[in-house]
């Protein structure tokens, strides 16, 4: 029977991968690197530091620990910075309504990030109360395709894998999810979450009473 959810952060409750995409371009700019849309694809549910490593990849780039650990940190001070302008206006429409319709319900709600700042974003959001698990980029070493963070939310909320459904709109978020034998929501196109056991094209579809009907023998 499913008793938790476990929310991915970018994405799926704000979109925040809007920002990672600026703030990752404004650095390829000022470094004179290839860096597009398609790229930053590639980015979504990966840690900061693969995520660096990705963008030096495609371009060719080797450079040291140092370096990378220096324009790491640059990309996350102006990823910051662009932080400061979210308020709680900007829930990704219907992220907010399943939240609240999960806490009327009674349902156990973590989130499960990859991002070192998913608190702050929490914070912005004014969402902190929605979830009774923060799961984020500081609670487990192993990053998404690994079930690791996923893992860590439904042990922290007393429950089996088989017991939580997880929302993700990274393709190795859902890898993860999939993985660690969690029951899988895909928020976004075919081609990067078709391989979820229910997708939606936006949040504002995935309603409770859908998620229900799908998984009709589990709830
Ligand atoms: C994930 C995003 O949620 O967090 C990735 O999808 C990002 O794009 C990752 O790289 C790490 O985020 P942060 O805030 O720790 O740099
Ligand atoms: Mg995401």
């Amino acid at each position: 029977m499913i008793k938790g959810f476990i929310f991915d952060l970018d994405g799926v409750i704000t979109d925040t991968a809007e920002q990672h995409y600026l703030a990752w371009k404004h650095l390829s700019e000022e470094k004179g690197w290839d860096f597009d849309r398609e790229v930053n694809e590639n980015l979504r549910g990966i840690s900061r530091m693969d995520s660096l490593k990705f963008i030096l990849n495609h371009n060719n780039i080797s450079l040291d620990d140092d370096t990378l650990q220096e324009l790491a940190t640059k990309k996350n001070v102006m990823y910051q910075d662009l932080l400061n302008d979210i308020t709680p206006d900007d829930f990704l429409p219907g992220a907010k309504e399943i939240l609240t319709h999960l806490r009327s319900e009674g349902f156990y709600v973590a989130l499960g990030s990859s991002s070192k700042n998913a608190k702050k974003v929490l914070e912005q959001l004014g969402a902190i109360g929605y979830f009774d698990v923060v799961g984020d980029g500081h609670s487990v070493a192993k990053s998404k395709p690994d079930p690791a963070i996923f893992l860590f939310g439904a042990e922290k909320m007393g429950l089996q894998a088989e017991e939580c459904i997880v929302f993700e709109d990274a393709e190795k978020g859902i890898d993860a999810a999939n993985d660690g034998g969690f029951h899988s929501v895909g928020i976004g196109p075919e081609e990067r979450v078709g391989h979820a056991h229910l997708r939606f094209d936006s949040m504002a579809d995935a309603t409770l009473f859908e998620i229900k009907s799908y998984f009709k023998d589990l709830f």
